[in-house]
Order: C-alpha cells, then sequence, then structure tokens
C-alpha cells in the first residue's frame, strides 16, 4: 500500500470508527472497538493495542486494550519505544525494533512499531496507542497523520 492509498484508508476508517463510537462514552469500550477496527483495516497490523497510563503508578503504563497475540502487562516510562512515547509525549517510528535500545520484546515476531500518545479531554496523557508489524520498516507519515488524527478526534 502506497503512501497515498494509505492516507485514504486512514481517512475511511475514520469514519466507520466515529460512526460505531457515536454516543459511546465508556472509555474501555472506546479504545476495545478502536483497536479492533484499525486491526483488521491494514495487513500490515500484527499486534495492536493501547497501554494506559496507571492511575497508582503515573510514570508506569499497563495494558489495555488489545487485538493480537499475548503482550507485555506492564511498560515503565523509562522502558521500550511505548515508555520513550509516554515520556517524551510525541509519537515513535521504530523501523527495527530490535536495534532499539531498551526495547520490550513481548513477542519477536515483532520488527517494526508505531507508538502515538493519546491525550484527554484536559490535555493529559492517559494512554499510548501502540502498532507492530512483524516487518521492518512498515510505519510512515501516512500512519502517523492517520493514527494521529483518530485517536485526537476519539479521545481527546
Ligand atoms: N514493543 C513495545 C512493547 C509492547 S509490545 O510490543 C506489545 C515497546 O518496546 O514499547
Amino acid at each position: 500500500m502506497n503512501p497515498d492509498e494509505k492516507s485514504q484508508r486512514y481517512t475511511e476508517i475514520a469514519k466507520e470508527i466515529a460512526a460505531v463510537l457515536d454516543g459511546e462514552t465508556n472509555l474501555v469500550s472506546r479504545m476495545a472497538t478502536v483497536s479492533n477496527i484499525l486491526h483488521h483495516a491494514f495487513d500490515h497490523y500484527y499486534w495492536t493495542g493501547f497501554y494506559l497510563v496507571d492511575e497508582e503508578k503515573p510514570d508506569e503504563l499497563t495494558i489495555g486494550p488489545y487485538q493480537g497475540t499475548l503482550g507485555c502487562l506492564r511498560i515503565p516510562f523509562d522502558k521500550g519505544v511505548c515508555g520513550a512515547a509516554a515520556a517524551t509525549r510525541e509519537t515513535r517510528i521504530v523501523d527495527d525494533v530490535h536495534a532499539f535500545p531498551g526495547h520490550i520484546a513481548c513477542d519477536a515476531r515483532s520488527k517494526s512499531e508505531i507508538v502515538v500518545p493519546v491525550f484527554g479531554k484536559s490535555g493529559n496523557l492517559i494512554a499510548v496507542f501502540d502498532v507492530d508489524s512483524d516487518k521492518k520498516a512498515m510505519f510512515d507519515a501516512a500512519d502517523k497523520a492517520g493514527l494521529e488524527k483518530i485517536l485526537c478526534d476519539n479521545f481527546s
């Protein structure tokens, strides 16, 4: 899928997500639905889901709604790609996760990933959204723009 096709697909999927979530206010229901729809919309998605900022330990992430193989339960802000995205509040794209210092290998088949911070209504970090691929270098600016828009529209 070239970047233009990807962007177009994100636009279609954003409409589908908005329609399915219409009127639903529960955060877990919304996150579960977003991870399900996105996971099944793109062939390059291998693991798809949310890590939530733990209210009891605000510098740790804990597993949230996801699709794919078993995810790690906890990620401190100073570990892994998810931790880096949470600590800096910036989207991270990693072409080769095995070359990323401190990468947490929940599933050795994951080879590249994108992690997008998720902000709540008051602008506070509530989660990160993590997508892994089983192939190297599968995420680009089209994924970043598409995911940032969907997450902003549905959680901020
Ligand atoms: N790869 C992530 C860990 C989470 S999983 O891959 C599901 C990381 O290094 O943050």
